[in-house]
């Protein structure tokens, strides 16, 4: 058994998100196309008495207590494991956050000789997703995942304004929608195909957002000013992402929109894998 591993817990980032229906428990049916970004959170497990240490540049006000995801997503696998986070991300901002995190923490234990347990989609709706952090089609209420082989490397600027909204407040705003799905999901040869794709799909939870936030609208003008091809909110915000041509027109536009004092990371997100 490996007495220590580091698992990135990648940033999830919803490039369309249709709201599909409700079901009677109150949470929304979803078809999402998903992919994550090089960038992330940082997962360290050590055996030894269970154990939560949260560091980083946004581990400010986090508990590192029992309640926390990754600590309740070792319990549910029945491991004892001292884990140490590096909160890199800004927190409760639409890019998986704490179910990356409990994501990262069941990926770790896998390789520490634990089993996957039952009902990790209980924890968090977008565990399933993060736990492939790979390309792929969210449905359901996030527990079904299907992997897609047809996403180019696409370079992106990852946008937080530094306000945190709540996910299920964002749900509760959600004022229409037209229950359509993404439909099929076709290869895309280069950006533009995607982008051309993409224009063709929405992101639901964005006007809610917008309401509750008006800020987001300021953060995506920035973004398409900045040269994104296209820009969009990340599930239910505030993060916003923008696509870019190149790695140089990314880092250009991440630095131009930190000036407004927004925490922008020029990053990648990652391609399908070849045979998938
Ligand atoms: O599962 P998670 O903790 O991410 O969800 C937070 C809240 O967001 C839920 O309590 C629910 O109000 C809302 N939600 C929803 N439909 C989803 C996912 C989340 O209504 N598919």
């Amino acid at each position: 058994m490996t007495a220590a591993v580091v698992e990135t817990a990648m940033a999830k980032v919803n490039l369309a998100l249709h709201v599909t229906g409700r079901r009677e428990d109150g949470y929304h049916l979803l078809d999402s196309l998903v992919a994550f970004a090089a960038t992330g959170d940082r997962v360290s497990l050590r055996a030894g008495p269970m154990s939560l240490q949260i560091d980083g540049p946004f581990a400010r006000g986090l508990e590192a207590d029992s309640g926390n995801l990754c600590w309740r997503a070792a319990e549910l696998a029945g491991a004892s494991v001292a884990i140490s986070l590096e909160k890199n991300l800004p927190v409760a901002s639409g890019i998986g956050g704490g179910s990356a995190d409990a994501a990262a923490v069941l990926r770790g234990l896998e390789r520490m000789g634990h089993s996957r347990p039952e009902g990790i989609d209980r924890l968090g709706a977008d565990i399933p997703v993060c736990m492939l952090s790979q390309p792929a089609r969210m449905q359901g209420i996030g527990e079904i995942v299907t992997p897609l082989s047809g996403l180019p490397r696409v370079s992106a600027v990852l946008v937080n304004p530094g306000h945190e909204i709540s996910t299920p407040a964002v749900f509760r705003a959600l004022t229409s929608r037209d229950n359509a799905p993404l439909g099929a999901i076709p290869s895309w040869s280069d950006l533009a195909a995607l982008i051309g794709w993409l224009r063709q799909t929405r992101n639901d939870l964005e006007p809610a957002a917008r309401d509750i936030l008006p800020l987001i609208s300021q953060v995506l003008a920035a973004l398409e000013q900045n040269g994104a091809g296209l820009a969009r909110m990340s599930g239910s915000g505030a993060t916003c992402f923008g696509l870019f041509e190149s790695d140089a027109q990314a880092r250009k536009a991440a630095a131009a929109l930190s000036r407004h004092g927004w925490w922008a990371e020029a990053t990648e997100l990652v391609p399908s894998q070849r045979g998938r």
